[in-house]
């Protein structure tokens, strides 16, 4: 028996890879044009860390954390999530003497789940964290850079739910009427939400069970009871947020699966994923860095699922760089296209030159077996002519071209 992957762990296979890579350089851009910088923390932490910040009674800490020994005895996890690890590297390394921080992430988390399209057990995200501002533009700004993100790598139908949880006033006067309200339907709740209700009542408007769903339907909004500050948070945040012309629907049952948010949180879903359709997902947490110990540092950050990102792109068709297969005919033709192809790479495009012998018609066949979206070939004639002979292996249609016009039409898909 052949040894096979663990369950939920994938490989990214050419084909994806490349998907992948323009989905990371693309994030890279966008979120360096905004001031943000690169920062990669360990993949394992302290299991300490996850607990007292993603919150003690998730489902993610509850169920889902890969959670061992080393061998030293020392309990250790591999990252659920990015945000925690950024965080005590912030404390960690003392970066609050500099006013904000923006740093971003890519990396591969690792939540125990069911595994189905779209949800893994091991998954990428790309996150951005914003430490040291409290500004309500701060959010405006981050979703919009995210919006703009998706814009650029053509996810469509992308659409922005957000919400406000409050501070911790506020949120405690919610959630004593939330508590007053799950009683009274109590016994349709599931055993894990009446087990939560004591301590963390909100997570039932977060469960997936069909009687919860149902009786949850008529709670109280969260936003009926944000104090004065929260309230006009939320309403600067929808105001910066029109202005970048972007329109959020509001979402108050909303309140996501880790504990460390206060005031916004959002959601950016997109279609043709199925349940699995949030492509990104954050908030504000203004009280994670001085819970673990460092100063008060008002915080809004956001992770995006890469492989939901990467399935939208490959269904839609949305990115594709063709592959060209570069057939050279005669040792003159073999020695003028080292120069030739070297000035198509320098310009971008994707081009494998065939190294085989034999007959034209066998190369062609072997051009279409490697992917081959256009062949080009370079024969005697066409060399003292200055052209090259395209054919484009959708449509069997072939024209000759001098080569410059030749690198423009094989960058077209
Ligand atoms: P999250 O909502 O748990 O937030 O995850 C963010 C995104 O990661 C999700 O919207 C989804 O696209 C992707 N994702 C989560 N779990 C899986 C999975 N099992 N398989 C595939 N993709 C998945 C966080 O992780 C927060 N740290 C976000 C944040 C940053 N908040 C503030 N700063």
């Amino acid at each position: 028996m052949s040894i096979t992957a663990i369950r939920g762990f994938n490989d990214i296979l050419p084909g994806d890879s490349e998907i992948w890579r323009h989905i990371e350089k693309e994030a890279h851009g966008i979120f360096s044009s905004y001031g943000f910088s690169e920062i990669k923390t360990p993949i394992a932490e302290k299991t300490e860390l996850f607990k007292r910040s993603i919150g003690e009674t998730t489902d993610i800490v509850e169920k889902e954390m890969y959670t061992f020994a080393d061998r030293h005895g020392d309990l250790i996890t591999l990252r659920p999530e990015g945000t925690a690890s950024v965080v005590r590297a912030y404390i960690e390394h003392k970066l609050y003497t500099t006013p904000v921080n923006k740093l971003y992430y890519f990396g591969p988390m690792f939540r125990y789940e069911r595994p189905q399209k779209g949800r893994y057990r091991q998954f990428y995200q790309i996150g951005a964290e914003v430490l040291g501002d409290a500004s309500p533009r701060a959010d405006a700004e981050a979703l919009a850079m995210l919006m703009s993100f998706f814009e650029r790598i053509e996810v469509k139908g992308a659409e922005l739910q957000i919400n406000s949880l409050g501070c911790l006033e506020c949120r405690a006067v919610y959630k004593e009427r939330l508590k007053e309200y799950l009683s009274g339907v109590a016994s349709r709740l599931c055993e894990n939400c009446l087990r939560r209700m004591e301590a963390n009542p909100l997570r039932a408007l977060d469960c997936k069970s069909p009687g919860c769903i149902e009786a949850t339907e008529r709670a109280p909004s969260i936003l009926d009871s944000l104090c004065g500050a929260c309230k006009d948070h939320f309403e600067k945040v929808k105001y910066y947020l029109r202005l970048s012309g972007i329109e959020p629907k509001i979402n108050p049952r909303m309140v996501r699966g880790l504990d460390y948010y206060t005031k916004t949180t959002f959601e950016i879903t997109s279609t043709g994923l199925g349940s699995q359709n949030a492509v990104a997902a954050g908030g504000r947490y203004d009280r994670l860095v001085s819970e673990l110990g460092g100063p008060e540092t008002p915080c809004f950050g956001f992770a995006i699922g890469i492989e939901r990102v990467a399935l939208i792109l490959k269904e839609g068709g949305g990115y594709k760089k063709p592959l060209t297969v570069f057939i050279a005919l005669g040792d003159k033709a073999e020695e003028r296209s080292i120069q030739l192809l070297k000035g198509w790479r320098e310009r971008g495009i994707r081009v494998v030159e065939d190294f085989s012998t034999g007959a034209l018609k066998n190369r062609m066949k072997r051009a279409d077996r490697m992917g081959a979206r256009y062949t080009v070939i370079l024969g005697e004639d066409e060399l003292n002519s200055g052209v090259v002979a395209i054919k484009d292996m959708k449509t069997s249609a072939q024209v000759k071209l001098p080569f410059d016009l030749a690198a423009d039409r094989v960058s077209i898909e």
